[in-house]
């Protein structure tokens, strides 16, 4: 794992918080929170030590999938805000040396985007071919066996011009023609209309799945499918998404980044290590600065497959990519509630240690658990495709709980979702005054990465380590640190030396064991 001698652009060292600005703060008092919300939070934004804000999407939008279904991309949904409202928020977070990242969808807009509109008005209207609609198999079905990522058919009939069109997620979420050259210079424009106003890079929405091969082939079976799993992966997408065609439009946006100066692209992208690194592009053709790595996210919390998972992901990248590691996230479940709330700090401190930039979701530096989600408040839409499999994804989507006030101070109304149940405690303005809490110490983690180039921009390399444990270097020009982490709730004896700076345990470290639960970075 080299550290190479060019300039470091800011993304590398620096850390990342996502905002799903719905759940973040309420100002207009209807539970659901908006861009001022964002504006009035940003000092606990910049008191936690992050550097940079991806910000879900706040464009126009019918929310069939919350923002990811957009009806303008060149505006602001007035749930959230307007624009001037969000030149407000650029400007306070510029001025608080903050970057802000937009969430871009270019898979797919709404079926209330005028463009579909207009396309599925008639087969001779000139946008037509904006959207990918095919003729129906010789049966009169759908023309392929492609699955929707939410399940069932990804072709939707439309009867009044007797076709079907394509959705890779819901059928309100038709898939756009990266073919059509005109839908390509329209969606660069939006991309531009955003560069313009001086955001510091995009967040692209699901951009493997771009691209669809020509001529619609089915997509082979997966062999090893079991009812447990999702629908989706019935079949391998093999022909609906990963498609070369979709590299060189990375590269193109990637093109359109860099003509501004310093701005990140970071693709959304769940691909095999080798496909994977294929989205860094090549030196002389790059696409994005950094493809989302969600292993973290998908394997056992388990040390040998964490440490296999680490190295494995590390070798794969190619010399001018830089990793990154993303722990929790709108889709994902939460850390807390999956590994506990003890090992979440062992996760924390993986996470802000590990070489490469850290991605961290809201509500997790408070350590939001299981959230129950009563039937009545589900909202999720993916739950209502396949309710069977539990997979909702409203649990990670739960309001901050700000104080203890009303509605966790949250909003002055009943939220859109149900709170924390332990929120009069498990609040930001609780733990920010307790040493102990998870927020100090997601507040010290940061605070001791800004401070050590090792841990931010520094080599790694891991070490043996006994079973149940994870241990590895960190080092930058003479600086060295070592990172232990236990990840079970036993001791676990190991002969360890150096000066803890930092342990997820409060008592003083005992030499010759970690203890349970114990995460250490030593010096
Ligand atoms: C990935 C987003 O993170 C998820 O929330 C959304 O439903 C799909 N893409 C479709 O846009």
């Amino acid at each position: 794992m080299p550290s190479t001698t060019r300039p470091r652009p800011w993304w590398e060292s620096g850390t990342i918080y996502q905002i799903y600005p719905r759940s973040f703060y309420d100002t207009t008092g209807d539970g659901v929170g908006d861009l001022t919300g964002v504006i009035e939070k940003l000092d606990h934004v910049s008191s936690l030590g992050v550097d940079a804000i991806w910000l879900s999407p706040i464009f126009p939008s019918p929310m069939a999938d919350f923002g990811y279904d957009v009806a303008d991309y060149t505006d602001i949904d007035p749930l959230f805000g307007d624009l001037a409202t969000f030149d407000r928020l650029l400007a306070e977070v510029h001025a608080r040396g903050l970057k802000l990242i937009l969430d871009f969808v270019p898979n797919h807009s709404s079926d209330h985007h005028p463009w579909f509109r207009e396309s599925r008005s008639s087969r001779d209207d000139p946008k037509r071919d904006w959207y990918i609609w095919h003729d129906p198999a010789p049966d009169g079905g759908p023309p392929n066996n492609w699955i929707s990522d939410f399940g069932g058919s990804a072709w939707e009939w439309d009867a009044a011009t007797g076709q079907y069109y394509l959705h890779a997620f819901l059928k309100s979420q038709p898939d756009l023609n990266w073919r059509n050259p005109d839908l390509r210079a329209a969606m660069f424009d939006a991309m531009r209309f955003w560069l313009d106003r001086g955001v510091d890079g995009f967040r692209i929405d699901v951009l493997w799945h771009i691209v669809k091969a020509e001529g619609f082939p089915d997509n082979p079976p997966n062999p090893d499918w079991t009812p447990d799993k999702t629908e989706r992966d019935k079949v391998i997408q093999l022909y609906s998404a990963d498609q070369p065609e979709a590299h060189a439009i990375a590269a193109e946006m990637r093109a359109l980044a860099d003509s501004y100066g310093s701005r990140v692209l970071i693709g959304e992208i769940f691909l095999p290590n080798a496909a994977h690194a294929r989205w860094y592009g090549t030196p002389q053709r790059p696409e994005v600065h950094l493809p989302f790595n969600f292993q973290l996210v998908e394997n056992p919390w388990d040390a040998d497959v964490l440490r296999r998972t680490i190295a494995d992901y590390a070798a794969s990248l190619p010399s001018w990519g830089w990793p990154n590691w993303v722990f929790g996230s709108h889709d994902a479940a939460r850390i807390a509630a999956r590994i506990g709330e003890a090992q979440a700090r062992v996760a924390a401190l993986l996470l802000l240690t590990l070489r490469g930039t850290p991605t961290l979701y809201q509500g997790d530096e408070v350590g939001i658990g299981r959230v129950p989600i009563p039937p009545e408040r589900i909202r999720d839409p993916q739950h209502f495709r396949q309710p069977s499999l539990n997979i909702g994804r409203d649990r990670s989507r739960t309001p901050m709980p700000w104080d203890k006030s009303a509605f966790a101070g949250f909003s002055t109304a009943e939220p859109w979702l149900p709170l924390n149940p332990d929120w009069p405690e498990r609040n930001v303005a609780a733990q920010s005054v307790d040493p102990s809490s998870m927020l100090s110490l997601y507040r010290r983690l940061l605070t001791i990465r800004r401070q050590t180039p090792a841990l931010a921009i520094g080599d790694m390399k891991l070490l043996d380590a006994p079973s149940g444990m994870l241990a590895y270097i960190r080092m930058q020009a003479g600086e060295l640190r070592t990172i232990l982490l236990n990840l079970t709730d036993s001791p676990i004896a190991f002969d360890w030396q150096g000066d803890v700076l930092l342990s997820t345990l409060e008592s003083p470290a005992n030499p010759g064991q970690l203890r349970p639960n114990e995460g250490l970075i030593l010096a």
